[in-house]
C-alpha cells in the first residue's frame, strides 16, 4: 500500500477501507508518513467528506494508534463533557469539579487552542507549576483522589489525535465533521468515559457556522459514540458571541474559578449548568435534567466544586499560593481598552472576530511550533443586549507584544455590532440530541 495511493482514492471520493486507514494513521503515528502527505489526505477528507461507516473506523485506528487508560480499580461512574470548539468557552474546568463533587469521576483528556477557538489545556497551562502532560499512573492517582484529573494526548494515548490535531490547526483543515468526531470520541475512548455530555457548537465562533451544520456534527458524534458503546447527550449551543467575559487562557482560569464562587455571568452559568446537569443524569445520580441541573445549583452553593477546583490546582503541580496571589493581576503589559463608537445597545460581539483576534493577541497559534501567551486576552465589559453611550468602555485587550496589539484593535473594535432598540434574547440552548 502507498501513502499517495490513499490520498488519491480520498480525493476521488472514495470510501477508503479500515486496512487503507489503519495502514495511512498508523504510519502516520509511527513516524513513516510525513506531515505534508497527511496534510494533503486530510484536505482531500474536509472536501469529500466521510461515510459513517469510514468515520468509525477512522475513530477506532486513532484509538488504536496508542494504548487506553486503565481506571481497573477506581470507582466510577465515569462521564466526560467535550466541547467542540468555541470562544470564551470554559466550561469544562467549572464541569469537572461539579460532577466531581457528585461523585462523578470525570477522566478529562482535552485538547489546545485550536484553530479560533481556545484549549482547555492551553488555558491551565497558564496557572504556573501546573502540568497537563500526566503520566498514566498520575492519571490515575489523581483522578482517584480528587475526583477529575485532565491532561492532553500523550506519544503512547491517542499519539495521531495529537498529532493530526495540531496538523488540522495550521493547515485548515478543522470544520471537518469526520474528522472531529473522530478527534473528540478517539479521546473520549482512550481516557476510559464510560458516557460523554457533547457541547456541539454552532455560530459564527464555531466551527459549524449554522444550526444544520451543528446538527449534522452532533448526530455523527452521537451516532459514532453510540455505537462504540458510549452513553451520549449532546446539546446543540450558540456560539454566536464569546462566552462569558473573559477569552484567554489565565483569564479564562479566573473566571472559572469567579463562577464556582458564584459571581459567573448568566450565559456562561446556563450552559455550563445546563451540560452538569446531563453529566448527573448520565453519572445515574438524576432521573431527569431539571432534578440534575437543581442537585449541580445545590453543589455550587454549598462550596464543595470550588475546593475541588483547588485541590485539583495542587494535584496537579501547581503553586495555589501563587495562583490566588496572581488572581486579578496576571495581565500582559501591552494593553489597550475598545469604546463604544455610538450610543444605543450592543446587538452582538462577533465571536469569529474575537476568536480571530484572540490568536494576533498570543492566546492562539499560527505555527504548531508557536507558545500560547498565558496573560493575553480580553475582557468584555459589555455584552449583546447591553445599553451603551459613546465612550463607554466596551472590553480591555491584552497582548503578548505590541504588534500583535495594534492588529488585533480593528478586528475587535469590528467585532462590536450595535443597534437602536434591544436585540432579540439569543437562545442558548437550541436542542438536545441523543443516539
Ligand atoms: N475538539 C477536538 O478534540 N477535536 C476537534 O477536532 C475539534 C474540537
Amino acid at each position: 500500500m502507498r501513502a499517495v495511493d490513499v490520498i488519491m482514492n480520498k480525493r476521488a471520493g472514495k470510501e477508503l477501507t479500515r486496512e487503507e486507514l489503519a495502514f495511512f494513521i498508523g504510519g502516520y503515528a509511527a513516524g513513516e508518513i510525513p506531515d505534508y502527505q497527511v496534510a494533503a489526505w486530510a484536505m482531500a477528507v474536509f472536501f469529500q467528506g466521510m461515510s459513517p461507516g469510514e468515520t468509525a473506523a477512522l475513530t477506532e485506528v486513532m484509538l488504536k494508534s496508542g494504548s487506553v487508560m486503565d481506571l481497573s480499580g477506581i470507582p466510577g461512574p465515569f462521564v466526560d463533557k467535550h466541547s467542540t470548539g468555541g470562544v470564551g468557552d470554559k466550561t469544562s474546568l467549572i464541569l469537572a469539579p461539579l460532577a466531581a463533587s457528585l461523585g462523578i469521576r470525570d477522566p478529562m483528556m482535552s485538547g489546545r487552542a485550536l484553530g479560533h477557538t481556545g484549549g482547555t489545556l492551553d488555558k491551565l497551562d497558564s496557572i504556573p507549576g501546573y502540568r497537563t502532560s500526566l503520566g498514566r499512573e498520575e492519571f490515575r492517582e489523581i483522578l482517584k483522589k480528587g475526583g477529575f484529573a485532565m491532561t492532553g494526548q500523550t506519544r503512547d494515548i491517542v499519539p495521531a489525535d495529537r498529532l493530526l490535531y495540531a496538523l488540522r490547526d495550521v493547515t485548515g483543515t478543522v470544520e471537518s465533521v469526520p474528522l472531529i468526531t473522530a478527534s473528540i470520541l478517539s479521546k473520549k475512548a482512550a481516557e476510559g468515559a464510560e458516557a460523554l455530555v457533547l457541547d456541539v457548537k454552532f455560530g459564527s465562533g464555531a466551527f459549524m457556522k449554522d444550526p444544520q451544520a451543528g446538527e449534522a456534527l452532533a448526530r455523527s458524534l452521537a451516532d459514532t459514540g453510540a455505537a462504540m458503546g458510549k452513553g451520549i447527550i449532546a446539546l446543540l449551543t450558540d456560539m454566536n458571541e464569546p462566552l462569558g467575559r473573559m477569552v484567554g487562557n489565565f483569564l479564562e482560569v479566573e473566571e472559572s474559578l469567579d463562577c464556582l464562587e458564584g459571581r459567573g455571568p448568566a450565559d456562561l452559568m446556563e450552559v455550563t449548568l445546563e451540560l452538569a446537569a446531563r453529566m448527573a443524569v448520565l453519572g445515574g445520580k438524576a432521573g431527569n435534567s431539571a432534578e440534575g441541573r437543581r442537585l449541580c445549583e445545590e453543589a455550587l452553593t454549598g462550596g464543595k466544586p470550588r475546593e475541588l477546583f483547588l485541590q485539583n490546582i495542587q494535584n496537579q503541580g501547581g503553586d495555589l499560593n501563587k495562583f490566588l496571589e496572581l488572581r486579578g493581576k496576571y495581565r500582559s503589559p501591552f494593553s489597550a481598552g475598545i469604546r463604544a463608537s455610538r450610543g444605543g445597545y450592543i446587538s452582538r460581539i462577533d465571536a469569529w472576530q474575537v476568536g480571530r483576534a484572540g490568536v494576533l493577541l498570543g492566546i492562539g497559534r499560527n505555527r504548531t511550533e508557536d507558545a500560547v501567551c498565558p496573560t493575553a486576552g480580553v475582557c468584555l465589559h459589555k455584552k449583546g443586549g447591553d445599553p451603551v453611550k459613546e465612550g463607554d468602555l466596551i472590553m480591555t485587550v491584552w497582548a503578548s507584544g505590541e504588534a500583535g496589539l495594534q492588529g488585533a484593535l480593528p478586528q475587535l473594535a469590528g467585532a462590536v455590532s450595535y443597534s437602536e432598540t434591544p436585540p432579540p434574547e439569543r437562545k442558548l440552548i437550541l436542542k438536545e440530541i441523543s443516539a
